[in-house]
This record gives structure tokens, sequence and C-alpha cells, in this order.
């Protein structure tokens, strides 16, 4: 065999690998050159007669031939690699561009977020917090705040009662948040009885309790769940002036305007003497110029004092029940308080 055939069987080698489209196809190709009965095989075979000589010359050229060979085989099985990778990655494609499946994200209601401006406000004026019951006894939603047994507000009329329920046990669901007054006083006089029982100065109460209320009613400005927030300072010497300092404080940094203005109006609640519902009024704005009733208000009543179980003679102090739904609805100028209980995404999710 001359050189050039080795030329042409190098070449037939490269054209057959080139034709072999799989693995296999290849490696049976291979077989044909390099294989034990391939050709470079046979033409390694075929020197055994020749001289030492011819030997090295013709050994020389057939390796050339082989190396050649194998040289192919390897690029192409490279090539059979790199398409088959391409195949996978074509067929596992991930497309980066498509947006990603989200959770809807939740925030907190409008009316919550009053409820944590309120507290953050009060608590910064050094007011406690206080959770309690929204099923109510007589005693504590009434009575013991000095309403008596004929008032109105006691009607079926505007109070829901709570079926099976006895005067003894909770039976209605409270109508405002002053239970807590007593509830949360009882409490803290408890918690000094021995300061109290020596004739020692009690630490004053200053609390707030924020919490949902129910009254039969319904329309755009009342729902039959509501919210309030009650307020109460007592101690041995608690005006009337620190429930004006104290409420006008909350409300211009509730709203962020120092140029509020508050109305103290004589009013009446059974627990409180004097009383008085607290107007607000914005000299800008939307509602500029208008009187808005915020809170009702008083000097705590001697009598509810003493349901406390403190002496109304050296106890006295102030409490406060505001609106927090009415608050939210002038902070964000919403007209009708029902959108915030409807539960409508699309009104909900434009506080976040
Ligand atoms: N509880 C009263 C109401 O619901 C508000 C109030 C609270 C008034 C405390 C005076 C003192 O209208």
């Amino acid at each position: 065999m001359h050189m050039n055939e080795l030329d042409s069987l190098v070449e037939s080698a490269q054209q057959l690998f080139a034709q072999s489209a799989t693995p296999a196809d290849l490696e049976n190709a291979k077989a044909q050159f390099l294989g034990k009965s391939g050709r470079v095989t046979e033409l390694m075979k075929g020197m055994a007669q020749l001289s030492v000589d011819e030997k090295k010359s013709r050994g020389a050229a057939i390796n050339v031939a082989k190396q050649a060979i194998e040289a192919a085989l390897t690029a192409r099985r490279q090539a059979l690699q790199d398409a088959e990778l391409q195949e996978q990655l074509k067929a596992e494609a991930l497309d980066v561009s498509l947006p990603g499946r989200q959770r809807g994200q939740g925030g907190l209601h409008p009316v919550s977020l009053t409820l944590e401006r309120i507290e953050g406000i009060f608590g910064s004026m050094g007011f406690d917090v206080a959770q309690g019951p929204e099923i109510e006894t007589d005693w504590f939603n009434f009575t013991a705040l000095n309403t008596p047994e004929d008032h109105p507000a006691r009607s079926m009329h505007d109070t829901f009662y709570v079926e099976g329920g006895t005067p003894e046990a909770p039976n209605l669901l409270r109508t405002h948040t002053s239970p807590m007054q007593i509830r949360h006083a009882v409490q803290h006089v408890k918690r000094h009885r021995a300061l109290l029982d020596a004739g020692q100065p009690m630490p004053e109460i200053r609390v707030i309790a924020p919490g949902r209320t129910y009254r039969v009613d319904s329309d755009a400005t009342h729902s039959p769940m509501f919210h309030q927030c009650e307020g109460l300072w007592i101690g041995e010497n608690v005006s009337f002036k620190d429930l004006k300092v104290v409420f006008t404080d909350f409300c211009r940094t509730f709203f962020e305007s120092d140029d509020l203005v508050l109305r103290f109006r004589p009013s009446f609640f059974p627990f409180t003497e004097p009383s008085a519902e607290i107007d607000i009024q914005f000299q800008d704005g939307p509602l500029a110029g208008r009187w808005l009733e915020v809170a009702g208000s008083g000097q705590v009543h001697p009598n509810v004092v003493r349901n406390m179980g403190l002496d109304p003679e050296r106890y006295i102090g102030f409490a406060f029940g505001m609106g927090p739904d009415r608050l939210t609805m002038l902070r964000y100028g919403v007209n009708d308080l029902r959108l915030f209980f409807d539960g409508d995404i699309r009104f909900l999710s434009q506080f976040q």
C-alpha cells in the first residue's frame, strides 16, 4: 500500500465517522478501522514479512495514519456528545423570563394601622394597653359604670344580648370599651392592695383599652360592630386640664397637624361628671373648618371610682372613649364606614 493509500484510508475513516449519527454507529465505524480485525490492524499484521528498515518507515507511516484516524474519532465523539447536551438543554430549558408565581402579600387593615398608631402615641405618654372580653356582664358594661337599670342604652333596641345569658354571667356584647375602666382598675388596685392598706400612694392608673364593640346600628357611619379605644388616667391629682393636654397632644400627633383645634363640648355620660364630647377642627385640607366629633370624655364619676375599689375623696381622674374607625375615615378621607368591613381587597389593598 502506498502513502496515498494511507491518506485515502484516513479519508474514508473521517467520512464514515462523519456519517455516524449516534455514539453506537460511531463505535461500529471505529471497529472497522481500529478494531481487532480493522483495517489499520490488518496493515500492522501485513508488516510481518518486511525487512527491518522497511518496517521502520512503513510502521511510522501507518502510525501517522492511525493517529489521524484516532484524532478524527475523538473529534466526532466530542461533536456527538456536544450535540446530545444541546438537545438535552433544549428539552429541559427554563424560561427565566417567565414572571414567578407570587403569593398574595398580606397587610394590616386600615383600622389596625390606626390602632397601632394610637397605641404608639399613648405608649409614648406612658399609657399601658389593656385588652378585655367582648362578651360582657351587665355589671361591667352598665351597673359599675353608674348606668341605672332603666337607662335607655340597656334596651333590647340598642344592645345585643347573648341567648341564655344571665345578669351575673356574661350576657351581652359590650356596647363600649368603658367596662375596661373597671376591669383594669380593679386589677391595678388588687396589685397595689398592700400600699393602699398602708395608706401609701398608689402608682397612677394610666391605660388605654382598644377593641371591638357592638350596637344595634347600621348605616353609612354606623356598623353593628365597630371599634373603640378607651383611655383612663386615675391618680391623686389628675384634672380635666390633663385630659385636655393629653387628648390635644394625641390628636395633633395622630393627624400630624400642629394647628389642629379641639373643642370640649359639654355633654352627658352616666360614668363621668362633668362630661364632654371632643370635637376637632382641621385648619386646612378638604375638611377645613368643620367640627368633627371624635370622642366622649369626662372626669370619672365618684361612683365609678368607688366601683374601682378606690376612695373617690382621694382618687380622681379622667376617661375618654374614641372611635378608631372614625379616626381612620378622617385620616384617609373615607366617607363610608362599611367599606372597612366589607372585606373588598380592592379597597383594603390601597392602605398597604
Ligand atoms: N363610652 C362612651 C361611649 O361609648 C364614651 C366615653 C368613654 C365617654 C369614657 C366618657 C368617658 O359613647
